[in-house]
This record gives structure tokens, sequence and C-alpha cells, in this order.
């Protein structure tokens, strides 16, 4: 079946969030240190990031590295940072002739200097392109955004620039990170695991999840296209009954 022809192209998620897992675990069935997953999850974002170009999805964020992945063996966090240097670097080409601008959520001002100036500079370059955004989520959590959303709004409270009354939902968006992208309709993890793990908690509040059991380095654009499939045989109601949605 061409699952590609078969997607609604007037209902596709205008933002697609992507917690990228099981790279370890591939690896490790193959007989391989725990990098040659991150490695070959390379290719995985290649593909995915040119499907949604492709197909018309406006934003796609992907989840990269965690504050949490701090925690892990020093080699594989020096390796995922060397291998992000790396990738940003020889991808910007890619990027810009697709005409996808590049973006970054999360405590980019800790990252090692080397990963944060290829990133900067990744985003510079691409900083016009128009066709979709691409949005890294580095040394992301969600907790760590809304503390530094409350942190950000509290000062302002303090100093008098706004009334406490005055914050709405869509002023805390505007102090999250992704303040000028709109919430992910849909939210994919693969590997089989079903949780959040710390990623996007206050912008996938009617997000629809999916979770496969594929590894990342096997995801492919037809594991995209069938679980944007998935998404539009959902009936996504917002609280109302499904009546009122139907008519
Ligand atoms: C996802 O794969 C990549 C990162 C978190 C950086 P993992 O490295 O978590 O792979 P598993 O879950 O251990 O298999
Ligand atoms: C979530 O994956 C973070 C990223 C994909 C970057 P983890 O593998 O770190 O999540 P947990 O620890 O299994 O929840
Ligand atoms: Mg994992």
């Amino acid at each position: 079946m061409d699952l590609k022809a078969n997607i609604d192209l007037d209902k596709l998620p205008k933002h697609i969030a992507v917690i990228m897992d099981g790279n370890g675990r591939w690896a490790k069935k193959k007989g391989k240190p725990r990098v040659f997953g991150h490695k070959n999850g390379v290719q995985s974002v290649r593909e995915i990031s040119e499907a949604c170009a492709e197909i018309g999805v406006e934003y796609l964020t992907l989840y990269a590295f965690s504050t949490e992945n701090w925690s892990r063996p020093a080699l594989e966090v020096n390796a995922l940072m060397t291998l992000l240097v790396e990738t940003v670097r020889r991808e910007v080409k890619t990027l810009m002739d697709n005409d996808i601008r590049l973006a970054a959520i999360g405590d980019i001002e800790n990252l090692p200097s080397k990963t944060q100036k290829a990133l900067l500079e990744g985003i510079d370059t691409t900083k016009n392109n128009k066709r979709m955004t691409l949005v890294l989520a580095l040394n992301y959590s969600a907790r760590w955004e809304i503390r530094k959303a409350v942190q950000d709004l509290t000062e302002k409270v303090k100093n008098g620039d706004m009334a406490s009354k005055d914050i709405t939902d869509d002023i805390i968006s505007q102090h999250m990170s992704t303040a000028s992208i709109p919430d992910p309709e849909l939210m994919i993890r693969t590997s089989g695991e079903q949780r959040i793990s710390n990623f996007l908690l206050w912008q996938i509040a009617y997000a629809e999840l999916y979770f496969t059991d594929i590894f990342w380095p096997e995801f492919r654009k037809e594991n995209l296209y069938e679980a944007i499939l998935d998404f539009q045989n959902r009936e996504r109601r917002f609280g109302k009954t499904s009546e009122q949605i139907v008519l």
C-alpha cells in the first residue's frame, strides 16, 4: 500500500514532535557499542526531516538530548556532543538545499562551547529558510523550561511590568522556549517506551500521542507516514462530544 498517497494533505499536523529513542538498544542488539546506535540515528533524522519537508509539515521538533542525559557515562555524553557538532556542520548544506531552517530549544548556553558554536552557526546560516523549521531539543527538559518561565514571569510581576492576573495561557506559552512555534499536534516516541520523559509538557496538552516499537535508527519515511495516517484517523475532540465534532 502506498502510505504516502493516502495522507490527506489538508489535514496534516503543522508540528510533529519526536522522542527519538532506542539507539542504545538497537546497537546492543547488533553487538555494537551504544554510540554506534547514535551514529546510525542520524540517517533517520535525515529521512524524517526530508519526509516532513516534502509533505508540508511546517515544524519538526526532535528530542536529541535531555537535561537528564548528562547522567550517562562521560564517554557517551562526549560522543553525543561530538556527533552533534559533526552532524550540524555536515547537514547545513542539505538544510540550505531543502530550504529548512534550523532552530533549537533548551538550555543552549550550558552546552559545551564547541556544540554551541556549531549549532548557532547552523541556525544563523539557515535563518532565512522558509519551507520547514527543524527544531532540535538540546539540553532540554520541560520542567527546566517551565521553571524558567515562572522565574521570568514572577520577575516581571515583581518589577511592576505586569499584573499576575494578566498571566494567560498565551503569556505562559510566550515565555517557553517554543514561544514562536505552534504546539505539536502529534508526538511520536520510538522504541516501545510509553512515557514523555520531560518533553514539552506544557505544549502537548492536546497532542495525539503515537508509540511505536521500532528503534529510532530503523525509523524510516514509511513509519512516519503510518504515524501521520494514524493521527488523521483520530477524532480530536478538545473536550467536546463526538456529535459536536461531526457537525
Ligand atoms: C535515544 O536513544 C537517544 C538519546 C537519548 C540521546 P537512547 O540512547 O536512549 O537508546 P536506549 O533507550 O538506551 O535504547
Ligand atoms: C528521552 O530518552 C530523551 C531523548 C530522546 C533525548 P531517554 O532514553 O533519555 O528517556 P528515559 O530515560 O528512558 O525516560
Ligand atoms: Mg532511551
